[in-house]
């Protein structure tokens, strides 16, 4: 079984997608351990409680440096045994030291077709509003392995949403949760816990179960 580490910093959707498909049985040989919060405001905290998951704060303002806040989230997770870590709408940028530590057990979920609306700046609502002032038809999730570039990992999963006319932000980015980000995360921490994910480079390729 991999031991699972969700890193959260909001309302925490994804994270109830991730408890629900593991309560379905959808994560195979895996199981959510942990949860990490950047804020003690977080609801994604009321989410783990609700499914007994530990949950831990970590807040990026009781640390002087991404480098000092980026060892202590190692040293914690190294504790619990963590085999894979799931940025689920985490808002905090990790250091590049934490990101070659971890690397090819990070996993972020980014709520565009990368590489269209990504990197420093766009995140959550931001990524809609961007994707709207560019009048854009299509637009979309993707999964892809944390590297030291902001949005810039190997790309695992992506999955396209139509834009509607009449879209505002908000409505866009519930489409884009709904109809990609949801099903998608379950589906990369299912891949990944069964080592199904083969990284060549900047490739990934989804191993056939024998
Ligand atoms: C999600 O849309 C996620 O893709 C996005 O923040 C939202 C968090 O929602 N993440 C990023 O923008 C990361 N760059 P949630 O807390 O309800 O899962």
């Amino acid at each position: 079984m991999v031991k699972i580490a969700v890193m959260v910093s909001g309302g925490g959707t994804n994270l109830q997608a991730l408890i629900d498909a593991e309560t379905r049985g959808e994560i195979r040989n895996g199981e959510i351990s942990a949860v990490i919060s950047s804020s003690p405001d977080a609801y994604a905290l009321e989410r783990a409680k609700c499914a007994f998951i530990p949950s831990y704060v970590l807040r990026r303002r009781d640390f002087g440096s991404a480098e000092a806040y980026g060892e202590a989230l190692a040293e914690m997770l190294e504790q619990l045994g963590i085999g894979l870590v799931v940025l689920a709408g985490f808002m905090t940028v990790l250091s590049p030291a934490f990101c070659r530590r971890f690397e090819g057990r990070i996993i972020n979920i980014h709520p565009s077709l990368i590489p269209s609306f990504c990197g420093p700046g766009f995140y959550g609502l931001h990524v809609h509003e961007a994707a709207l002032a560019k009048g854009v038809k299509v637009t979309g999730a993707t999964v892809h392995f944390v590297s030291e570039v902001v949005d810039g990992g190997a790309i695992i999963l992506q999955k396209a949403v139509a834009v509607q006319p009449g879209d505002t932000p908000e409505t866009l980015q519930r489409r884009v949760m709904e109809e990609a980000e949801w099903q998608l995360l379950p589906r990369a921490v299912s891949l990944f816990c069964e080592g199904r994910l083969q990284t060549q480079g900047n490739l990934v390729n989804i191993l056939d179960v024998g």
